[in-house]
Parts: C-alpha cells; structure tokens; sequence
C-alpha cells in the first residue's frame, strides 16, 4: 500500500482578501499507513468545495472551524470508493459518502467511529451525494423545514439561489407550496434558478437597486428569507420582511473572503415585526438525515428535484476551485473531482 501516490493538501498561511493564490496549500506526496483491522482504505473521488471552504482559511471570519499551519486540508465530505477492505461490512468497490474529509487522493477510514453513507450508484449520480442528497442538501432541507417553515402561498427569498445550498431550498420552499423568489449574480444564473430549479422569480443582484427589486419581485413581502449571502442584500431583505416573518440564517458568504463584515442590518425591524431569526448548524439535526434522504431520493425520481454540478479537475487545482465558487462561477453546487469515477 505504500507504493501507492496520496497526494496531501495541507494548509500554509492564511491568504490576503481575494482569491486564493496557490500558496496558500502545500501539496506533497505522502506514504499511506499500514491498513489495520477495522479500517477500510478508499480513494476519494470528489471532494465536496463549500463556501466555509474559504472562509476557514481565515480567523476573522468567524466560521465554524479553521485551517491550522501546517495540518492537513478537511473539507465537508466526499464521494470514494473503497479500494482495499479490513472492515467485515465494506468490500472493494463499495461507494460511499463520507461526512468529513481530509483533501488527500487516498484516505483511511474506520467505519465504525466515522459517519458513512453508503451510495448506490444505480439510483442517483453519485455527485449527487455531495449535493441534493448530501450535506447541502440536508442543510437546505433543515433550514427550510425546520427554521423557516413555509406555509402554502406565502413569499421565500432566497439569496445565492444558483449555488448549491440556495438551489436547494428553493425547491423545497417550491415543494411546501410557497412563492419563492432567488437573487444570484446574473442573467445566466437567474435563467438556471427560474427555468431549471423552478423558482418563480430571481433578482440579478448585479442590476440596479436590490431593494427596488425586491419589492418588485415580492409585492405581497417576505414571509421567509432563507440568508446565504449577509450584506448588502441581508440588509435590503429585512427591510421587506413581513409580520411573523421567518430568517433562516444559513450563512453570510459575504465575508468569507477576508474582506470583513458588511455593516449589519437595523435589527431594530427584527423587533419591530416580531421576526425569528434563528441561526442554526445541520449538525445538530443528524436524526432528521434518513427522513431527508427518502425524501429527497423520492423527489428527485418524480422530477420535482433538479442536481447541477460545477466540477473543477485535479486536487491539484483545489484552491481554483474554492476561487470558482467565491468569484461566482459555480452553478449549483461545486466540486474538486479527484479520480475518475468507478465503472458501473
Ligand atoms: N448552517 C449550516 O449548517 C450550513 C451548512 C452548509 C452551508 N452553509 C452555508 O450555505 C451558504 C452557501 O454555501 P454553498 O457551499 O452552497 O455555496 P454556493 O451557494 O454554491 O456558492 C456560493 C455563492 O455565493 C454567491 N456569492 C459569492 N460572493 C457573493 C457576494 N459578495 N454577494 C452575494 N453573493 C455572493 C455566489 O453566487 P452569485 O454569483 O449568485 O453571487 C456563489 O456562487 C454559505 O453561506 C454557507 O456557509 C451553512
């Protein structure tokens, strides 16, 4: 086994505001332990790049977790297939999703003390797994279901609507039987978000005044904001928030990318209009996952469920692939592809 090449992606310095020059990672060819009883070794096949890929990178932004000098790369999951098997439970050639994984191309794995998934890849692309039936898509369906509880006909605004999370919860603020409006960056990505993810408007953030276009867009006000973005756009959102209006909090990728917080809004309409806003971390709703599997795998073989990926090649080229989602490029939810997938 040591003969085999693992790349390793591990963190050096914390890069200035921007994109991300390659010197932020090393990356170094390192020999793999001996497997022991228990373990099975898989070989990583996508690595899921999330927002909070960034703006780990960085202290200031108050993300969940940080890189630290010198440890390896951990990212949110990814998609392997196991290549060699001292657990009674996996077998060579087994596809499975892992929760949390290190950005290296081989990795070892304890399935009893780590959280697993297994993937058929019969039923869905295994991408997938990464996305409207991954963690993303579990977040969406926590923030959705569990936070922001839309009613039938009432109003969702969701921001960064093409990217992988917002997509999502547009749809299931579709599937709860809302009026749901998306803002992203563009013409092409609003056309993706209205013709493709089924929303019934988007705002392209980009052309005039977002406040403008949002009482545009939601002539009756928001009911419920599903936030990705925080800033500018968090601040023109509340402002049209309605009475007992719901904010899912998801995330505020406005500063993720080392510039610092935007000024925040006048919360003073958070207690003007009795609005909840609630933060929350999926994390805390695991006993929720098997319920948002089957419902989401259900969703998506009736085709009320639709799966875009960005895939940006080689582990080598990570850093342009968090550079990617962060510039906007991405259009649904974006990928590092690591290995070829297996044939099936
Ligand atoms: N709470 C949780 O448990 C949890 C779990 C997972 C993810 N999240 C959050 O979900 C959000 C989305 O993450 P994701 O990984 O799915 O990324 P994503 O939405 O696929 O990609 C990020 C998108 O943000 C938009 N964006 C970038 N800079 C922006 C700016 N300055 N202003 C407005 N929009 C900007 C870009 O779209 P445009 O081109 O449209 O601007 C970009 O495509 C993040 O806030 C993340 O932290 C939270």
């Amino acid at each position: 086994m040591s003969e085999r090449d693992n790349l390793v992606v591990r963190f050096v310095k914390t890069p200035p505001p921007g994109p991300l020059a390659a010197d932020v990672f090393s990356w170094e060819k390192e020999p793999l332990a001996e497997l022991q009883d228990g373990e099975i070794l898989v070989r990583h096949i996508y690595l899921s790049i999330d927002a909070g890929s960034r703006a780990q990178l960085d202290e200031r932004t108050g993300y969940v977790i940080h890189a630290s000098a010198g440890k390896v790369m951990m990212g949110a999951g990814a998609v392997a297939e196991v290549v060699e098997s001292r657990h009674e439970q996996w077998r060579a050639g087994d596809v499975l999703a892992v929760a949390y994984a290190c950005w290296q191309s081989y990795q070892v794995i304890r399935p009893d003390t780590e959280t697993l998934f297994r993937v058929d890849p019969t039923v869905a692309p295994i991408a997938m797994h990464l996305g409207a039936l991954g963690w993303v898509g579990f977040t969406a369906f926590i923030g959705i279901f569990e936070v922001g509880k839309p009613l039938a006909g009432e109003t969702v605004l969701v921001s960064a609507a093409a990217g992988a999370t917002g997509s999502l919860a547009g749809q299931f603020a579709k599937i709860s039987g809302a009026r749901v409006v998306g803002i992203a960056g563009g013409a092409q990505k609003c056309a993706l978000v209205k013709e493709q993810f089924g929303f019934d408007d988007c705002i392209d953030y980009k052309r005039g005044d977002i406040g403008e276009s949002i009482a545009g867009a939601c002539p009756e006000g928001v009911d419920v904001y599903y936030d990705n973005v925080g800033g500018e756009i968090q601040r023109a959102a509340f402002a049209h928030m309605n009475t007992f209006g719901r904010v899912a909090l998801c995330g505020q990728v406005t500063q993720y990318s080392g510039e610092g917080a935007a000024p925040g809004p006048n919360l003073m309409v958070a207690v003007r209009q009795r609005l909840t806003v609630r933060g929350f971390l999926v994390s805390d709703h695991l006993e929720r996952r098997e319920e948002f599997v089957e419902a989401a795998s259900r969703w998506y073989r009736e085709g009320r469920l639709q799966h875009q990926v960005t895939v940006t090649q080689g582990l080598e080229n990570i850093h342009e692939a968090i550079n990617s989602l962060t510039l906007g490029h991405n259009l649904g939810k974006q990928l590092c592809q690591v290995a070829d997938e297996p044939a099936h």
